[in-house]
C-alpha cells in the first residue's frame, strides 16, 4: 500500500485544508504513514504570510530532495498558499517537485498523483472553482471540527499576501453548511469553528435568491441539534455589523469569544494599512461587544513595524491594547510580502526598532493577559475536555467557552463538558479540578 505524510504550516485554514487532502489521498486508497521516512508521497501545505514559514520551508524541501536523490520514485507535491504565489518560479527554483498546487486546486490533486506526479506536465495550478468543503476529508480531532464558510478575501490590507493566493472571496451555500454541520454532529462533534478569511462579510456574494448575512449563518448554525460550541475566524472589524452582534449575544451554542484583529492602535497606521477603520471606531465596535455580550472574551492580532510607524503610533497600538484588555493576542513583526503594497512602501522600520518595539509589545500583552486569567480564579468554568494535559500527564486538558486552555484534575472522558472550579492562573492557562459534569 502506498503512503502518504502531510506537512502542514501557517492557518487554522491551512490545517483545514490539510484534513481534506489527506481525505482525498485516503479515498484513493493511500494510507497514512506514521512520519515522512515512511511515506511514497509527501506533501507540503504552504503558508506565505510572512518571511518565517518560508524559511522554515526551505529547509524541510531540503530534506524532500536528497530522499529523492536516494529514492526518485517518492512523490513530492508543494500546496497551498507559498507555492501559489510562487507558481511561477516553484518549480526552478526546486527542480525535484512533482505536483505543485494551490489553495483551490486541491480537489484535482488526486488526480495529479494518480497520474504518478512526475508523469504529469508541470505547472498545473488550476483555478478556484471548486469549493474544497465537499471533498472527503480526514479529520484531525474528534469532539471539535472545522467547517469552511468561505474561501478567498475582498479586502486589499496592504501588508497581506492572502488576496493575492486564496483569490476572491466566494461564501459556500448555507444549505451545505448546515448539512456539514448536522453530518458532524451525528458523528459526535461537539465544537466547530466556522473558518473564513473575512467570515463575516460572507453570503453578500451568494445568489439573490439565497443571499443572507453572516449573523443568519450563526442562528442556522445554532439550531443543529448536538453542536454544543460555535466559534468563527476571523471577522474583520469593518464589517461587524450589529445583527451579528445580536445573534452571538442571542445563540445558546455561539462562545463568548471574537477574535478581532486590531493590527495597530494608530488611525493613520491603520489608514496606510487600508484597514478602512479609525482607533475609535474599533474601539466603539468593543464597547458594542461588550454590552451584548456579557463575559465576552476578546483575542487580536497585532503588527509591529508596519511601514511608517513612529514611536508615536506604537505607543497609541500599546494604549489602545491596555484600554480593550485583551485575553489573548497574537503578535508579529511585519514582514514584506513582495507583491504587497507596503512591501515597497517608504520608511521601512529598522529590524532593531522592530525588535525592540515587538519586546515592548509581548511585555503589554502577557500582563494585560495574566491579570484577565488571575481574574477567573474562584470561578466555575464550562470545559470541553480535549484529553490528557501537554505538559502533566496526571492532569486533564480542555477549553473554556472563553477559549482558555485549563489543565485539571478530576475525571473526566474527552468530549464531555464538565464545570471546573478555577484555582489558579498564568497569562495563557488556568488550573482547576472538576466539580460536575454538564447535563446534556
Ligand atoms: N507581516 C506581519 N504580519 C502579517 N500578518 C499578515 N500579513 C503580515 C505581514 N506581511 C498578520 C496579521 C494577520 C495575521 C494572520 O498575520 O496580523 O491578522
Ligand atoms: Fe493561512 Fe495566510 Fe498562511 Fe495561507 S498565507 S496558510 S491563508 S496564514
Amino acid at each position: 500500500m502506498r503512503r502518504y505524510h502531510v506537512t502542514t504550516f501557517g492557518c487554522q485554514m491551512n490545517a483545514h485544508d490539510s484534513e481534506r487532502i489527506k481525505g482525498m489521498l485516503e479515498s484513493l486508497g493511500i494510507g497514512e504513514a506514521v512520519g515522512p521516512e515512511e511515506a511514497d508521497i509527501l506533501v507540503f501545505n504552504t503558508c506565505t504570510i510572512r518571511e518565517k514559514p518560508d524559511t522554515r520551508l526551505a529547509a524541510y524541501l531540503g530534506d524532500a530532495a536528497a530522499r529523492k536523490r536516494r529514492e526518485p520514485d517518492v512523490v513530492v507535491a508543494v500546496g497551498g498558499c507559498y507555492a501559489e504565489a510562487q507558481r511561477d518560479l516553484i518549480f526552478e527554483r526546486y527542480p525535484f517537485i512533482d505536483v505543485a498546487f494551490g489553495p483551490g486546486s486541491i480537489p484535482h490533486l488526486g488526480e495529479w498523483i494518480e497520474a504518478g506526479g512526475h508523469a504529469v506536465p508541470r505547472g498545473r495550478f488550476g483555478t478556484h472553482e471548486t469549493f474544497a468543503g465537499t471533498l472527503p476529508m480526514h479529520r484531525e480531532r474528534r469532539f471539535s471540527a472545522w467547517v469552511q464558510v468561505s474561501m478567498g478575501c475582498n479586502s486589499k490590507c496592504a501588508y497581506c499576501i492572502v488576496p493575492a493566493v486564496r483569490g476572491r472571496e466566494q461564501s459556500r451555500r448555507p444549505g451545505e453548511i448546515v448539512a456539514e454541520l448536522e453530518a458532524l454532529a451525528r458523528d459526535g462533534v461537539k465544537e466547530v469553528t466556522l473558518l473564513g478569511q473575512n467570515v463575516n462579510s460572507w453570503g453578500r456574494d451568494l445568489a439573490p435568491e439565497i443571499r443572507t448575512e453572516f449573523g443568519e449563518l450563526l442562528r442556522a448554525c445554532d439550531a443543529v441539534e448536538g453542536i454544543e460550541r460555535i466559534r468563527f475566524t476571523s471577522p474583520h472589524p469593518k464589517d461587524f455589523r450589529d445583527p451579528v452582534i445580536a445573534a452571538i449575544a442571542e445563540c445558546r451554542a455561539v462562545c463568548e469569544h471574537v477574535h478581532l484583529p486590531l493590527q495597530s492602535g494608530s488611525t493613520r497606521i491603520l489608514k496606510a494599512m487600508r484597514r478602512t477603520y479609525s482607533r475609535e471606531k474599533y474601539l466603539s465596535l468593543v464597547e458594542r461587544l461588550r454590552s451584548a455580550i456579557p463575559d465576552l472574551a476578546l483575542g487580536t492580532d497585532i503588527i509591529v513595524g508596519f511601514p511608517g510607524e513612529t514611536e508615536h503610533d506604537f505607543e497609541d497600538t500599546l494604549e489602545v491594547i491596555e484600554e480593550v484588555g485583551f485575553d489573548s493576542a497574537f503578535t508579529f513583526v511585519y514582514s514584506p510580502r513582495a507583491g504587497t503594497e507596503a512591501a515597497t512602501m517608504p520608511d521601512q522600520v529598522s529590524e532593531d526598532v522592530k525588535r525592540e518595539r515587538m519586546e515592548r509589545l509581548v511585555a503589554v500583552v502577557q500582563r494585560g493577559a495574566a491579570a484577565r486569567n488571575a481574574a477567573r480564579v474562584g470561578r466555575l468554568e464550562e470545559i470541553l475536555v480535549e484529553g490528557p494535559s501537554r505538559t502533566d500527564e496526571r492532569l486533564l486538558r480542555g477549553r473554556t467557552r472563553r477559549n482558555t486552555t485549563v489543565n485539571f484534575t478530576g475525571t473526566a472522558t474527552a468530549g464531555d463538558l464538565v464545570h471546573v472550579t478555577i484555582e489558579g492562573s498564568t497569562s495563557t492557562t488556568l488550573r482547576g479540578r472538576v466539580a460536575s459534569l454538564v447535563a446534556a
